[in-house]
């Protein structure tokens, strides 16, 4: 099985402290996900930045609007030359088709992700939208759907993982958030897997904030997740 690669999330305002993160991490890191705090502060300069430094870019905007526009969108994404970029699966299945086609036409090789349910929500919030199902399974069924209508994989909570697996299989790319090392302090997340167990699951990329900037050194920090997964 191929070993699950880790995303550092960007989640900072200025390209100096990107830049400093950068320079800790080099040589260890090689793919980090630029989202709506750090892209609307600094726009396309940002995925450039990292670009001329020959990083990999998850560029998390999740795009949700008619089918036309958000196929524009992804384009225009991946015309910046990111290799990874999501939309929200709510918007249906002719908005990820479209998408869809549009991402395999601007660039075959980069990955177009969807987002289900936001881990936010629960079955209260899906009730207060007129969604009489379970937070569980929506999540299933706009995984399928997402599936269906052309999109390379889904975000996934640590909840859904494995029932996203036995529903889509093992090739439909699983980026996992809410991460943990064992022992770390969890933060907002509520439910976290570590490092090897998402490893474990199949997940192929794991998205990693805070346990890895916000630690002493990052670098190591960084290390000893990717040692984790290694052995997992
Ligand atoms: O610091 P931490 O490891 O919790 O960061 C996780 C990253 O993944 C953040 O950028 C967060 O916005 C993102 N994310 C998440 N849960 C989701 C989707 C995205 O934590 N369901």
């Amino acid at each position: 099985m191929t070993k699950s690669e880790v995303i550092v999330a960007l989640d900072y305002d200025t390209p100096q402290q990107v830049q400093n993160l950068l320079d800790q991490l080099s040589g260890t890191i090689r793919y980090f996900k630029v989202g709506k705090q750090l892209f609307t502060q600094n726009g396309p300069s940002i995925v450039k930045m990292l670009k001329d430094q020959n990083y990999k870019i998850f560029l998390d905007l999740k795009f949700h609007d008619i089918p036309n526009t958000t196929a524009q969108a992804v384009r225009s994404a991946l015309e910046l030359g990111v290799d990874m970029v999501n939309v929200h699966a709510s918007g249906g299945s002719e908005m990820m088709r479209r998408s869809a086609e549009a991402a395999k036409e601007t660039n075959p090789d980069a990955l177009l992700i969807a987002v289900t349910v936001l881990t936010s929500m629960d079955q209260n919030a899906l009730s207060e939208l007129g969604l009489s199902v379970s937070p569980q399974e929506q999540v299933i069924r706009l995984a399928k759907l997402a599936q269906s209508s052309g999109i390379d994989g889904v975000v996934a909570s640590a909840k859904e993982s494995s029932l996203i697996r036995e529903a889509c299989g093992v090739d439909f790319n699983q980026v996992l958030p809410g991460i943990r090392p064992r022992g770390a302090d969890v933060q907002d997340q509520k439910r976290v897997l570590s490092p090897g167990e998402a490893a474990a699951q199949g997940a192929q990329y794991l998205v990693i904030g805070r346990p890895i900037t916000k630690a002493e050194s990052p670098a190591a920090s960084a290390e000893a997740i990717l040692k984790e997964i290694a052995e997992a």
